[in-house]
């Protein structure tokens, strides 16, 4: 059977509590968000953001009826079990009631503790499930943004996240959840050695933010203005905002950010993205670069998000 948004929306809501109901709607969301970004199949993804909670509301003791059913060994602590074993017997009843191959069922079992071998979808429905909208918990801002850059960093920052939190209540850390999180730093990490080797002659994040600003001056941005942002987050070391007069001109401003590094310093973008029409962003890793219509620059006002951080004087850097 093939279901639609509406129609399993409906099939799943007797398996849920409406808070519930609530938060999965927010996962699929989210999930179908970074299934367009990263290229995942959009219907695999809605069935396993829909489905991944669907027996969570059961007891121990219905749980365990459904493990003894399904054959599901459970290895859980018992004081993992009532968070955990929700993820294996979901995963059995999407396959077996809802008819999802395997890799849905897949998605839905690895979706608490994550695995080492995570596929694209069983990385969105794990983040999408730690990230929805409706979640609030301190650093999930910085993992939602960076589920947009780099789906392995946000992955990694929210099997930490999750391994720092059950050992802040004095308890051990699942096991796979801390093997999930080594494999992904592995993968990381060969990703940072291969770009170093991409950047051969990587600039220090204050020599490139120098570079930035005076390519952008060069091309008569207005207002540039400079945030140093460590304290603020662990996404980058600084922002640069700067506004274009059309869009022609910060898609020129843009390019030739892009094209000036590229050619005089071999620094490539970790990503670029047309956030909107009305704004570039350029993504350096160290240095996140923002190119604004005077509009959207008001509308989003960055400058006001990152009110805490401390300003850069790049006085010396521009002509006017
Ligand atoms: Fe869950
Ligand atoms: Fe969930």
């Amino acid at each position: 059977m093939q279901w639609d948004h509406k129609s399993l929306s409906e099939a799943v809501r007797p398996y849920l509590k409406e808070s519930r109901y609530i938060h999965t709607q927010g996962c699929c969301e989210m999930a179908l968000a970074l299934a367009e970004k990263w290229g995942c199949d959009s219907y695999k993804t809605m069935c396993a953001a829909l489905l991944h909670d669907i027996t969570k509301k059961l007891s121990d003791e219905e749980q365990l009826l459904l493990c003894q059913k399904y054959g599901i060994i459970n290895g859980y602590r018992p004081y993992e079990f009532g968070t955990l074993i929700h993820a294996d017997t979901a995963a059995a009843l999407a396959g077996d009631i809802f008819g999802m191959p395997q890799d849905v069922v897949h998605a839905i079992a690895r979706h608490t503790l994550g695995a080492e071998d995570m596929t694209l979808l069983d990385k969105i429905v794990f983040l999408s499930d730690a990230i929805e909208k409706g979640r609030d918990y301190p650093g999930v801002e910085d993992i939602r943004q960076m589920a947009f850059r780099d789906l392995d960093k946000a992955v990694y920052m929210s099997l930490v996240s999750t391994v720092e939190n059950v050992r802040s209540r004095g308890k051990e850390p699942n096991e796979q959840s801390m093997k999930a999180a080594e494999a992904i730093k592995r993968l990381i990490n060969i990703q940072e050695n291969n770009m170093n080797e991409t950047n051969a002659n990587i600039l220090e994040p204050k020599a490139l933010l120098e570079e930035i600003i005076k390519i952008a001056d060069s091309r008569k941005a207005r207002n540039i203005v400079a945030l140093h942002v460590t304290e603020q987050t662990t996404l980058a070391d600084y922002m640069v905002m700067m506004t274009g007069t059309s869009t022609t001109h910060i898609r020129a401003l843009s390019d030739e950010i892009e094209y000036q590094l590229k050619t005089k310093c071999e620094v490539y973008p970790h990503h670029i993205e047309g956030m909107t029409s009305n704004w570039i962003l350029l993504d350096y890793t160290t240095v996140v670069v923002h190119v604004f219509m005077e509009d959207s620059r008001e509308l989003y006002d960055l400058e006001r998000m990152w009110g805490d951080s401390t300003p850069v004087d790049i006085s010396g850097l521009i002509t006017e």
